[in-house]
């Protein structure tokens, strides 16, 4: 039965880890797949994060099931993160909630939902957008198609362009937006941008679906979720996904949610009944632990103002390492090309360079990145910056 299986191609970002693990070189940089790293070069449990992890293991008397949703407390708790108290979605009981394992499994129970809903409908994604967004929603059987969204080199989003097609989109169809932090480009809608969509979704009446996998990480947690945040109060129903790796540093724990927002409070009580049953025929309840966690940490108001103040530290640290990157790249090239690096948001952005100059990066200066010549800025260091500098001055040539 398997004799016949050739190997498939490394998933192009998880693939990085492994070929950098491998490289002996004592000056190689990885910036590749999406971790936040820091100046030594390790992902970090945040203190906060650990004290509320020592918290739940002292405090936890049965490790018996969960459900398909998960747990109750992170299922109000999130959700209260993200949408505050926007559009009184949440004091009306407009969202149907499920903790899912990470953003990719929230991802995928929406994507089977959506399935089920719409069968014929296509899901919009921007162009370019996160590498796995594709595969994923691809093989849960949607159709799918992109709008334009950024070009590689220029600082702006093409926003014009990005309206011109989102104004033919089918009221039937699902548009995929990234609530901050766009990964890969780190170019974000602002606000008067995000406002122009939602009038949009509101006049044709395409299903906004937004994923907001770096909450905290841009410009902070409240301005972050602006996007939903304003989209819960102006349209009926849309969908959040969300995860806890980046901003509560649980990659591994996989730990995220799925938020359905519908008319009212009957309308998401029967969706919570389906998202439960495609859960269950799938991995049946989600891991607990992560979800425990964070539950633990929102739940208590001295954790909760610690992890908040930890996150503005990982952000002033990207935003630190964004303008060290430029100012160095300034100094080789002489010019503010690379300026627009400073400008964006989060942990990503393209360096605009071909798949042949990423070789190069990696062949002669083990420096990694993604084929798309996207770099994970969290992967730069005071240390290594001017390295880093110099070898994308060099591939330049
Ligand atoms: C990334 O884009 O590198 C991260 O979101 C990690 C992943 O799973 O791809």
């Amino acid at each position: 039965m398997f004799e016949h299986l050739t190997a498939v191609p490394a998933d192009p970002l998880l693939g990085i880890m492994a070929t950098f693990a491998a490289d002996p070189n004592p000056r190689k940089v990885d910036l590749g797949v999406g971790v936040y790293k820091d100046e030594q070069g390790t992902t970090p449990i945040f203190p906060s994060v650990k004290a509320a992890e020592l918290k739940l293991i002292t405090s936890q008397t049965s490790k018996v099931y969960v459900s398909p949703t998960g747990s109750p407390g992170f299922n109000r708790l999130l959700p209260e993160m993200i949408f505050a108290d926007a559009g009184g979605v949440l004091k009306e009981g407009r969202v149907a909630v499920v903790q899912t394992p990470g953003g990719c499994g929230a991802l995928w129970v929406a994507a089977k939902f959506l399935k089920r809903m719409r069968p014929d409908a296509t899901v919009w994604f921007t162009d370019p957008t996160w590498a796995n967004h594709e595969p994923l929603l691809g093989d849960a059987g949607l159709k799918l198609a992109s709008y334009p969204y950024y070009k590689q080199g220029s600082s702006e989003i093409l926003f014009d362009e990005m309206m011109a097609t989102l104004s033919k989109v089918p009221a039937d169809d699902i548009v995929l937006l990234h609530g901050c932090c766009h990964n890969p480009s780190g170019a974000d809608l602002n606000r008067d941008q995000w406002k122009t969509v939602c009038d949009l979704a509101k006049k044709n009446g395409f299903l906004v679906f937004i994923d907001l996998a770096y909450q905290g990480l841009g410009e902070g947690i409240d301005e972050d979720a602006f996007g939903p945040r304003l989209m819960a109060e102006q349209l009926e129903e849309m969908i959040v996904v969300s995860s806890c790796s980046k901003n509560f540093g649980l990659y591994r724990e996989r730990t995220g949610s799925l938020c359905v927002l519908t008319r009212n409070a009957v309308n998401a009580t029967a969706v919570v009944t389906h998202l439960n049953k495609i859960v269950r025929g799938m991995y049946s309840m989600p891991p607990a632990h992560g979800a425990t966690i964070v539950e633990t940490l929102l739940d208590d108001p001295q954790l909760k103002a610690q992890w908040i103040a930890e996150v503005a530290d990982v952000r002033a640290r990207l935003k630190s390492l964004r303008q060290s990157f430029a100012d160095a790249m300034q100094r080789r090239l002489g010019d503010d090309h690379f300026r627009f690096i400073q400008n964006q948001h989060g942990m990503f952005s393209f360096l605009g360079l071909t798949a042949e100059q990423v070789a190069q990066l990696q062949r002669d200066f083990s420096i990694y990145a993604a084929g798309s010549s996207r770099i994970n800025v969290a992967g730069l260091s005071v240390n290594n910056v001017d390295y880093v500098a110099e070898g994308v001055a060099a591939v330049l040539g």
